[in-house]
């Protein structure tokens, strides 16, 4: 996709990954608006930043992602990128009783969201001459966690999703990209120190290098094993995977 002359809107742009692209898009010279629950964090953001703005929103509240979507609009007629990157991640035990906050807040935050934003969105998107609608999926989406199955089964969606909508909008003005990391140095999960992780500069590096490329599946380096093993005889592989994450190989 084109990375100069957008007006880039991101979920999640106060952390991690989020905070790191809105910080690439902002220093090549696109406008940028970035969302979350922690407003200090915005603030924060758009403090340092000259330019940038900032929106507080729910994600997985469908009337806060319609109010969002409504000030968007009205306020940046040239909105033409739509970043879907707020998710969250929590530990469950698919092998016994799921606990039923943590099912529904982890699906209305990482596959309702996405697909409610995109919706309220999307005529505003077809507008524009060029658009993509980015999704933050992972290599999770692939090759599941097992200790974290409501959220890969989220990602796994939400990839889904992706597929169709891509289908659906070929031939119109609006791509969909989905970007695929591996597991990175934030605070999901904790893993900001965590070592087999990669460090998040190389993430953002990597991420914004592939954006800028012609693919419409950002598959970073690390990933590409678990993204191509899905398919007949896929097994083997989700068990030598989380055994390594578990440390039990
Ligand atoms: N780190 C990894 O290993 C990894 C690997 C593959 C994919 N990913 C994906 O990357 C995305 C970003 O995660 P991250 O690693 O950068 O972790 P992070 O720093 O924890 O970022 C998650 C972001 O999502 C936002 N968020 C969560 N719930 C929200 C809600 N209800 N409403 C609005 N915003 C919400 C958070 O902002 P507030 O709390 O301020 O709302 C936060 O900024 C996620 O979708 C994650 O699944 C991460």
């Amino acid at each position: 996709m084109k990375l100069t002359g957008n007006t880039v809107f991101i979920t999640g742009g106060g952390s991690g990954i989020g905070r790191g692209i809105a910080q690439a898009f902002h220093d090549l010279g696109n406008k940028v608006i970035i969302s979350g629950r922690r407003k200090n964090l915005l603030d924060e953001m758009t403090h340092a930043n000259p330019g940038m703005k900032s929106l507080e929103l729910d994600i997985e509240n469908a009337s806060s992602i319609a109010a969002a979507s409504q000030t968007l609009i009205e306020q940046y007629p040239d909105l033409n990128v739509v970043f879907n990157n707020a998710g969250i991640m929590q530990f469950d035990d698919a092998a016994g009783t799921i606990d039923e906050n943590l099912l529904t807040s982890t699906i209305a935050t990482n596959l309702l969201g996405p697909i409610r934003l995109t919706s309220a969105l999307i005529e505003q998107l077809k507008r524009q001459k060029e658009a993509a609608i980015l999704y933050n999926t992972s290599w999770l989406a692939f090759t599941p966690f097992a200790l974290s199955a409501v959220y890969c089964s989220t990602k796994a969606a939400l990839h889904s999703y992706a597929l169709s909508q891509r289908y659906k909008l070929r031939g119109t003005s609006v791509r969909v990209i989905e970007i695929v990391p591996p597991w990175t140095q934030t605070d999901l999960l904790n893993s900001s120190k965590e070592p087999r992780a990669i460090p998040l500069r190389e993430c953002l590096d990597e991420t914004m290098r592939l954006l800028g490329s012609d693919t419409d599946e950002v598959v970073l380096e690390r990933a590409k094993q678990l993204r191509n093993n899905a398919g007949p005889n896929e097994h083997p592989y989700v068990i030598e995977f989380n055994d390594w994450v578990l440390g039990v190989a």
